[in-house]
């Protein structure tokens, strides 16, 4: 695993938008994988402010996302549709058809995660897929015990993890109980991986990641199997890690 730790979130962002840009810019058809939650925001940004300053084009890209809420309305505004729409979709002029999240409310899930994980093989493997990591270990919402071997698949959702999101809700009641995700076999098709973690919620997962002891109670750990992983921690997350 290729380590990377930095001053703070800033400096986080920064460097995943660097490694991003250089991949558009040397495969401007590149097929990103991305992810949700309030550790890529920042990359989103500066992603955004790349594409505003005509140094990365996003024309030609697609971009496949890890997870969805089940039972959220596409529009309801914590749905990973609306938040992948706010936070780069609309400010990057990426055409919708290249963009792509499995879709939460289709009548027969278990069909639905067939389709996408046919999608992911079809248009994948990720030339770079974006994580975060949950204070659990969970990579996308595989939650602790997934199998390493699952493909895209229903998740019931572990209450620590609802707990973790209530913030972006009224209450943890409104958080939606299950997601499909894509699994870690899924993930794991990837040709890189980069890793993002902020703040101190996140110490004890990486402190968990670094032991490299590949067990599925701690999801994350099934990273050190693969060849190209890129960590960006900041020195938060970080704390007094070796
Ligand atoms: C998001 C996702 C999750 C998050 C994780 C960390 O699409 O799949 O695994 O990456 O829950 O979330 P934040 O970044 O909010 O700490």
């Amino acid at each position: 695993m290729n380590l990377i730790v930095v001053n703070h979130y800033e400096e986080l962002s920064q460097k995943a938008a660097e490694i991003i840009e250089q991949l558009i810019q040397s495969h401007p058809a590149s097929i990103l994988g991305l992810a949700t939650g309030s550790t890529p925001i920042g990359l989103y940004q500066e992603l955004i402010k790349r594409y505003q300053q005509g140094a990365i084009s996003f024309e030609k890209v697609r971009t496949i996302n890890l997870d969805e809420y089940i039972g959220l309305a596409e529009d309801h505004p914590q749905s990973y549709h609306a938040f992948m729409k706010k936070h780069l979709f609309d400010e990057i002029a990426i055409p919708k058809e290249q963009t792509h999240l499995p879709n939460g409310n289709a009548s027969f899930l278990d069909e639905e995660c067939l389709r996408y994980e046919r999608l992911i093989e079809k248009i994948g493997p990720a030339d770079v897929q974006l994580l975060g990591i949950g204070s659990n270990g969970h990579i996308g919402f595989n939650e602790p015990g997934s199998s390493f071997s699952s493909e895209t698949h229903v998740i019931k959702l572990a209450q620590s993890t609802r707990e973790a999101n209530a913030r972006f809700f009224h209450s943890v009641d409104e958080v939606p109980s299950h997601a499909i995700t894509m699994g870690i076999a899924s993930i794991l098709k990837s040709k890189k991986i980069l890793l993002l973690a902020s703040g101190p919620s996140k110490t004890a997962a990486l402190r968990r990641l670094l032991q490299q002891k590949k067990e599925e109670a701690f999801p994350a750990s099934v990273l050190c199997s693969h060849p190209h992983v890129t960590l960006i921690a900041d020195r938060e997350a970080w704390a007094d890690l070796p």
